[in-house]
């Protein structure tokens, strides 16, 4: 089977095309330390024959916490307990490679007070109105994002995903619904993307160019104002251009679960009730018409996310040509081992998720994300 055999992102040599998409673990401790709670988990994970796992989203910045128990890496202290993170994966010996994933939350937390944005644009979900960042404040940020992909490095990971999807503080800059600004962080295509293009350049002072940086970005937003796929593909481009590793297509914010029904007339079997960038099981791999015209403006690998429900369509979409990789998240909540299932026959071979969305709610119980139908059995 295809999704059996490798391929490269950046330097990476990753051993199958299935990748396990970062999955908030609600476990660090309440200052964002590794426990043994995600050395367990990311064990269990490389075990069950996946090729390449990225983890949770960690915080840049101390005012950019997404949730309670989430991973820090604003600081050099935090360097140490993660890399126990990519030790353990690669501990396992059968060449699973690890990324650490990257974050700043912006307007969308409850875990922050006073939010920040790059413009205050009322957020509806959390009903708070971020305030806008300073020009300080931003290059603030980029260093933030800069170290924490050389603290990346420093603990022995295979490279770092910058998480740029789903609204948080990257993806508000990139799309015009949230970036009202009118200085050069704002705007024009290019000055939206500008942020990502300074955090690169500060990457590679810090960090080499050989080290991997991918990007998860949105294909589009999912809302009237926000980024549609074809400013998504001029930015992914440039992006590529200038040396991203790898992008992750997925969409989406937090709002669009506010947004009347009638918003959505123009993708019917969308429901806004289920949580934004997952998606549901009768409309299984939602993110690819997206990815696709991204994998057309980039020629560095392309991974898909969302709802891929079996090893024959992960097969399919791989072999069809233009995506690369096959990333999941709710199913290895549930099965760790999938991959090795899914490797194991030529048959089809679903999925024991049911796309629930219920392991979302699992995140703030302080015991960890866990799958809660499994719970029920
Ligand atoms: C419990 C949970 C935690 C998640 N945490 C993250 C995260 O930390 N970073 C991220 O980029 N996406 C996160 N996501 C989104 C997933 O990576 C993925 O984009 C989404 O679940 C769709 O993929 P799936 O259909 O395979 O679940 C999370 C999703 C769930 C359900």
């Amino acid at each position: 089977m295809i999704i059996n055999k490798p391929y490269k992102i950046g330097n990476i040599e990753v051993k199958n095309r299935l990748i396990r998409s970062a999955t908030f673990e609600a476990m660090a401790t309440d200052e964002g330390y590794v426990t043994p709670q995600h050395l367990n988990l990311y064990k269990n994970l490389a075990e069950g024959g996946i090729g390449l796992i990225i983890t949770g989203f960690a915080y840049v910045h101390p005012n950019g916490q997404s949730a309670h128990r989430q991973l820090a890496i604003y600081d050099d202290k935090f360097i140490k307990g993660i890399k126990q993170i990519a030790d353990v994966v690669h501990g396992v010996g059968n060449g699973c490679k690890v990324v650490l994933q990257i974050a700043h939350c912006g307007r969308q937390t409850g875990a922050i007070e006073e939010t920040i944005a790059p413009s205050a644009v009322f957020e509806t979900y959390t009903e708070k109105m971020p305030r806008e960042m300073t020009h300080n404040e931003i290059e603030e940020i980029i260093e933030a994002f800069g170290l924490a992909i050389r603290r990346g490095k420093d603990a022995g990971f295979d490279g770092v995903q910058i998480h740029g999807a789903h609204g948080w503080l990257i993806s508000s800059f990139l799309s015009p619904y949230t970036n009202k600004r009118s200085d050069e962080f704002g705007g024009s295509t290019e000055n939206r993307t500008r942020i990502l293009v300074d955090i690169y350049n500060r990457a590679v002072e810090l960090a080499g160019r050989d080290f991997p940086i991918l990007l998860k970005m949105n294909g589009t937003d999912f809302l009237p104002s926000g980024l549609q796929i074809e400013e998504a593909k001029i930015i992914a481009k440039r992006l590529a251009d200038i040396g991203f590793a790898s992008f992750e297509v997925s969409g989406g914010m937090w709002e669009i679960i506010t947004l009347p029904p009638k918003d959505f007339d123009w993708r019917p079997t969308f429901i806004p009730e289920s949580r934004l960038n997952v998606g549901i099981e009768h409309d299984p791999a939602y993110n690819l018409p997206f990815a696709k015209e991204i994998s057309q403006a980039v020629d560095v690998p392309v991974i898909l996310i969302g709802g891929i429900n079996s090893n024959l369509l992960a097969e399919e979409i791989i072999n069809e040509g233009s995506i690369d990789f096959i990333s999941l998240c709710r199913p290895l909540i549930r099965e760790p081992d999938l991959p090795n299932k899914w490797f194991a026959s030529e048959q089809k071979i679903g999925v024991r998720c049911i796309y629930c969305n219920e392991c979302l709610g699992t995140l703030s119980e302080g015991k960890g994300v866990y799958c809660v139908q499994d719970e029920k059995v």
